[in-house]
Formats: structure tokens, C-alpha cells, sequence
């Protein structure tokens, strides 16, 4: 089995679907061109039958990508299907994904049909689909409490109607680790025509766990991950693609899995949809918030100084940033002072360390964090009561 993992970005289809406001035709372009130069393999655009608007960026955004596949959603009806194939026509490269709900919440409740419906909708779907293109993406919608027997038929049914990628979404980010890694081993062992299809995963945050979930997939045999930057989608979001991207890189001890994304483009593609989402990143955001490369604790910032790896499992550097942060609060000690105003430019004569260690206490007690300007400031006041 191949350990090249297939990095899916949905960014702006899921992630899109969570905004306030939606996104001109252009900022999804300029979104597109930076997933692009990360090296995501798949980039899903949009559901071209939803919107004029979606429909027109989907056809820009396959017309001007052209290394990474275009990928764009329908549900399992044929005008779906016409929609998504025309907008991508002009893609060097792309796929269609098609999609319906397989848990018997979903069957009964909003599709009002019974399981073996289903299976002939989607079937009859992806077929329809196979006349466009090679390339069918199939999801089985809130596969995570769909029932196993009913998961495993609608799998192999789906890659025996043609469907080269088979999607495992835990639509309403309800199940675990072990329980999800469980329903993927389940299906190696059941389907039989299993082999002949990518398994894809597709995991939804609402209990937090969507990264491990997608994680606890591929160490049970799924090759393609879904996910969006930054993490942005409905409700509490996707799996973060920055995070797996590092924890595939970070962790080749544990995992012997290759993807082809740069992580050097992570920070800046995470600012860039931030700031066109207007979505903010909470400051403590695994990989990309502000305070991940920060260090505040005196004795964190010790250890950094004497070695980075005391404290930093991955490097700034890694994901595109220029360097660590380290803030200057009461905790600091005398030895990260002597070190930022060296930073700053200053010679050991220019300053009495003793003296100035102690007005930065007395400020970083009254004011929690000092910045660089305080400490100019600090001495500049120190100075100026030398020459008194
Ligand atoms: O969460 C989900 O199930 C989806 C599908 C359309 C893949 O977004
Ligand atoms: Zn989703």
C-alpha cells in the first residue's frame, strides 16, 4: 500500500459555506493560487449548481490552476453533475465529487427514502458522473453513524459504479479516534473491491476531534485527507490541513507517510485566507495562531536560548515564519533581557544589567507584557537619571 497521502483542500467549498460574507470571484482565485503554491493535491472550488457566483469562480479558478486538480461538488442528481462538469471544463485536471447522506438519521428524516434508494441514486450518480471524466469522488454523508453493514454495501457498490475516490466523512464531528480509525479497518477487512478505490477522509470538529480522527484514518489505511486551512468550516469546522500537513512532517518517526504540500507556505496561506475570510485565528491556534512559536515562561525562555528543541518540537522557520517570538513578561529572566537588548542593538557598556532588570520587573508587574519600546524607554529614563 502506498504511504503517499493525498491532500484534499476544502477550504472554499466547506470552509466557504461558514463565512459571514461571501467571497468575491477574485479572493477565491487568490485563494486557489496559494493552495496551489503549498502543493495541495486536490483543491475542491465550489458547488457550482448552488450559485451564479460559485458556478463563475469554479470556472475561473479551473481555468487559471493548473498543479493541482480542481475538484468541484454536487449532490447525487444529474443537473448537479451537468453544473459541476461544465464550470470545471476547461481544468487541465479535475474531478467531480459527489455526495449523499448514508445514516439512517439522514435517510429517514431528510431524504424521506429508504437505504436501497439511496444506493441506486448514488450508483446512478456516479455513473452519470463516469461520462465526464475518470476522476469521481464519492461521499457517503455522516458515514460516522452510519451503520457498518450498510457503509461496506454502499462502498464497494460505489467503487463497482466507478467512483476512483471513496469519502468517509464524519459529517457531524461525532465520533473518536479508535471508533473512526475502527470504521475505516472495517472496511479493508469487509469490502472486498476496496483496493480499487483511494479512501478518503473527511472529518467534521464539532467535539474537537477532527484532526485526530483524520490521523487515526490514515494509520488505518486512508490515503486521501480532507480539510480546510486554518480549520474554518461549518460549525466548529474541518480538520485544519496545516496541522496534519505538520503532523506527517513532525512525526516521521511514528508515521512513514510522504505528502507533497511545502509547509514553508503554511503561515502565509493561513494569513492570506484569514485576513479574505475575515476569520481571526485565536491565539493559541496549533501551528499558525500567534502565541505558537511565543515562548513566555523564563524558564521556556532559558531553555530556547541554550537550544530550541527544549521547548519547540518543530522549528518557526518550518512553516514559513522568521523566527520565535519570545515576550518579555515578569516571568523573563535577566539572561533574556541581556539577550533582546543585544537584539535591539545595544553593547553590555551601554547599560547596567542589574539596574535595568530590575525597572522592567517593576513595569512587567504593572503591565504584564513589555514590548521593545518600553525597554528603550526604560532606558532611556535610566540614562537620563545618570546625567542628573
Ligand atoms: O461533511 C460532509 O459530509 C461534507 C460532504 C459534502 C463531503 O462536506
Ligand atoms: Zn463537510
Amino acid at each position: 500500500m502506498s504511504d503517499q497521502i493525498i491532500l484534499f483542500d476544502t477550504t472554499l467549498r466547506d470552509g466557504e459555506q461558514a463565512l459571514s460574507a461571501s467571497l468575491s470571484v477574485k479572493e477565491k482565485v487568490q485563494i486557489a493560487l496559494a493552495l496551489e503554491r503549498m502543493g495541495i493535491d486536490i483543491i475542491e472550488a465550489g458547488f457550482p449548481v448552488s450559485s451564479p457566483g460559485d458556478f463563475d469562480s469554479v470556472r475561473q479558478i479551473a481555468a487559471t490552476i493548473k498543479n493541482s486538480r480542481v475538484c468541484a461538488l454536487s449532490r447525487a442528481v444529474q443537473g448537479d453533475i451537468d453544473a459541476a462538469a461544465q464550470a470545471l471544463n476547461s481544468a487541465e485536471q479535475f474531478r467531480i465529487h459527489t455526495f449523499i447522506s448514508t445514516s439512517d438519521i439522514h435517510v429517514q428524516s431528510k431524504l424521506k427514502r429508504d437505504f436501497g434508494q439511496v444506493l441506486e441514486m448514488a450508483t446512478g450518480a456516479i455513473r452519470y458522473a463516469r461520462q465526464f471524466t475518470d476522476d469521481v469522488e464519492f461521499s457517503c454523508e455522516d458515514a460516522g453513524r452510519t451503520p457498518i453493514d450498510n457503509l461496506c454495501r454502499m462502498v464497494e457498490q460505489a467503487i463497482k459504479a466507478g467512483a476512483r475516490t471513496v469519502n468517509i466523512p464524519d459529517t457531524v464531528g461525532y465520533t473518536t479516534p479508535s471508533e473512526f480509525g475502527g470504521i475505516i479497518t472495517n472496511l479493508f477487512e469487509r469490502v472486498p473491491n476496496i483496493d480499487q478505490a483511494v479512501i478518503s477522509v473527511h472529518c467534521h470538529d464539532d467535539l474537537g476531534l477532527s484532526v485526530a480522527n483524520s490521523i487515526a484514518a490514515l494509520e488505518a489505511g486512508a490515503r486521501q485527507v480532507e480539510g480546510t486551512i486554518n480549520g474554518i468550516g461549518e460549525r466548529a469546522g474541518n480538520a485544519a490541513l496545516e496541522e496534519i500537513i505538520m503532523i506527517l512532517k513532525t512525526r516521521r518517526d511514528r508515521f512513514d507517510f510522504q505528502c507533497r504540500a511545502e509547509p514553508k507556505e503554511i503561515y502565509r496561506t493561513s494569513q492570506t485566507i484569514s485576513a479574505l475570510c475575515n476569520m481571526p485565528i485565536q491565539s493559541n491556534k496549533a501551528i499558525v495562531g500567534a502565541n505558537a512559536f511565543s515562548h513566555s515562561s523564563g524558564i521556556h525562555q532559558d531553555g530556547v536560548l541554550k537550544s530550541q528543541n527544549t521547548y519547540e518540537i518543530m522549528t518557526p522557520e518550518s512553516i514559513g515564519l522568521v523566527r520565535n517570538t519570545l515576550n518579555l513578561t515578569s516571568r523573563s529572566g535577566r539572561h533574556v533581557i541581556k539577550h533582546r537588548m543585544a537584539e535591539l542593538g545595544y553593547r553590555e557598556g551601554d547599560f547596567d544589567l542589574d539596574v535595568l532588570y530590575q525597572r522592567f520587573l517593576e513595569l512587567a508587574d504593572k503591565k504584564g507584557q513589555v514590548f521593545d519600546y518600553d525597554m528603550e524607554a526604560l532606558l532611556f529614563f535610566e540614562n537620563q537619571r545618570d546625567d542628573q
